[in-house]
């Protein structure tokens, strides 16, 4: 993590394009708006995308915008997502998840950083910082051919890959104590004591399939099910 940390340090006042890699639940959103926020972009937008989560059609219009009338429902005009985030950086998820026709789109603004309203004509500049993310080996599918390579070299300026939790085991405790504090105050029970060493022993055991997502709801159910001791007994793990 501090390597990662080092990296975003580096990398976040230059502005260039970002690929974040990673399994689901490893804070590869975390580290986008941590690069936002300590880039020169601080004072505008970052807006984030799941570009995964919308068919094409709905993904463009949020993304470019659309002009009055251009389809069934554009009752008015409406900004994209790019022109909402101008001036700050523009967070698109699960990037790997893009149609063919998609990632043409994509291609176009990233090498002309201009954009047009869906149904409009004019060209418009854009200056947004793009920073990408994915739960997929891109790579390879540049290899099998679903994913486009003059996108991946464009998007891949910078690659940054979050190792999961199970490979970072060293982590869990500092994590875990994070989450902890964090949830304390917010769980509202008067909960003294930390984790018992046993249950840090099964902490960092542990797998963590949905890596450091999961390790946060863990802490959180425990919290919200521990027998809150004003006597500073060690909380007792429940999972
Ligand atoms: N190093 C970290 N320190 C504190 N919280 C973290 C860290 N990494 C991830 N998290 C938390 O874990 C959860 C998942 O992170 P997220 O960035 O959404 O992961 P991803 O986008 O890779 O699925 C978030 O609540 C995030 O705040
Ligand atoms: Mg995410």
């Amino acid at each position: 993590m501090n390597a990662i940390l080092q990296l975003i340090r580096r990398v976040a006042g230059t502005g260039s394009t970002i690929m974040i890699s990673g399994e689901s639940g490893t804070g590869k959103e975390l580290i986008a708006r941590a690069v936002h926020y300590n880039s020169g972009r601080r004072e505008r937008p970052f807006v984030s995308v799941n570009c995964g989560a919308l068919p094409d059609e709905l993904l463009e219009s949020e993304l470019f915008g659309h002009m009055k009338g251009s389809f069934t429902g554009a009752t008015g005009n409406k900004k994209g997502l790019f022109e909402v985030a101008s001036g700050g950086t523009i967070f698109l998820d699960e990037i790997g998840e893009t149609s063919s026709a998609m990632q043409i789109k994509l291609l176009r603004v990233l090498q002309e950083r201009r954009i047009r309203r869906v149904g409009g004509t004019e060209e418009i500049p854009v200056d947004v910082r793009v920073i990408t993310a994915t739960n997929q080996d891109l790579g390879h599918m540049v290899r099998e051919k679903s994913f486009r390579e003059d996108l991946y070299y464009r998007i891949n300026v910078i690659a940054i890959e979050m190792p999961p939790l199970r490979d970072k085991r060293e982590d869990i405790p500092a994590l875990a104590e994070h989450f902890l504090d964090k949830y304390r105050e917010i769980v509202g029970k008067p909960i003294h004591g930390g984790l018992a060493k046993s249950t840090m022993e099964c902490l960092e055991s542990y797998d963590w399939p949905g890596n450091v997502r999961q390790l946060e709801n863990v802490v959180t159910k425990a919290l919200v099910m521990a027998e809150g001791s004003p006597f500073s007994r060690p909380m007792r793990l429940r999972m």
